[in-house]
């Protein structure tokens, strides 16, 4: 594998102590500025956007989803691991993002390297990428040397539409990635505290939808932050979190439905 894709962020080698101290120090100057500066801007969405406040003021109701007892079950993921297309994400190496922000990337390499045949030397570079479905469904097909043919099925098409999209994850002539607000899952924290709440709008993420455990009615995706990795969701649960609207792109996020096509010669 090309060396430049697995390197890591150059950040790594400080001395964890001093960070930690940088941290402290700069919560206690930062994070009362993030508040004050936070205030008008929660008063904008409330007065306009306050469709973008409903999914985080939901999502603070929730118990994290963590606490769930399907969450990491060993017993279902071994399933999902099983099927035909967990065999193929399995075969395909599937990796975390590096850092922050490089999820989107992340998922778009783990579907490309799952792939048949899907030539290692074109994986696009781990950095920044998409920042909305639209853009991740335009940028994996060029990506992916026309292997695949995408869609985005949008959360605003209503539950029916995402549970028909969400089924074809099973199936190895498709892939599916994901488009959520991740608070809805992971919780906010109180709103009390204005920086919770602007985290919990800017917590847009993607990931790859693994498969779906019909009998269960739980979807398994496979996380690309690595303080979450393979875990089990209520497909409700995921629904909403997909349904809520995007900030930057005015609409709600999406999955992105992947048709795969016969390899050609990629020159
Ligand atoms: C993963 O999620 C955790 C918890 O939400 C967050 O603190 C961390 O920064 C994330 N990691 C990356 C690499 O994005
Ligand atoms: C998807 O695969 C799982 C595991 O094999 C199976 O339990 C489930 O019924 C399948 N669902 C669909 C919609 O094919
Ligand atoms: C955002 O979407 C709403 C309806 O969902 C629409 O009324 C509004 O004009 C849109 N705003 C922009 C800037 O596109």
């Amino acid at each position: 594998m090309d060396q430049a894709l697995v390197e890591q962020p150059p950040r790594r080698g400080f001395c964890s102590l001093v960070l930690q101290v940088c941290s402290i120090v700069a919560g206690i100057i930062v994070l009362p500025i993030i508040g004050i500066l936070s205030l008008p801007t929660l008063l904008f969405l409330f007065i306009f956007k306050r469709s973008v406040l409903q999914a985080v003021v939901q999502a603070s109701k929730y118990e994290e989803f963590e606490k769930a007892p399907h969450y990491k079950s060993p017993a279902l993921l071994a399933r999902v691991w099983a099927t035909p297309v967990g065999q193929q994400y399995l075969r395909g190496d599937l990796e975390y993002q590096q850092r922050e922000g490089y999820c989107a990337i992340a998922s778009q390499r783990n579907i490309l390297k799952s792939l048949p045949q899907y030539p290692a030397d074109h994986l696009p570079p781990a950095t920044m990428g998409a920042a909305t479905a639209k853009q991740f469904a335009k940028l994996l097909d060029e990506r992916s040397h026309s292997r695949t043919t995408s869609k985005v099925v949008y959360g605003d098409e209503g539950f029916d539409a995402f549970y028909e999209a969400i089924k074809l994850s099973n199936d190895t002539e498709y892939r599916v990635t994901v488009n959520f607000l991740h608070a809805t899952l992971s919780g906010t924290g109180s709103l009390w505290l204005p920086w919770n709440f602007l985290f919990g709008i800017v917590s847009g993420h993607f990931s790859v939808v693994l498969g779906y455990l019909e009998d269960e009615d739980l979807v398994a995706v496979f996380d690309v932050n690595s303080s979450y990795g393979p875990y089990l969701v209520e497909t409700r649960r995921l629904y909403e979190s997909v349904a809520a609207q995007d900030i930057s792109s005015n609409k709600s996020r999406g999955l992105i439905v992947s048709k795969i096509n016969p390899p050609i010669s990629i020159v």
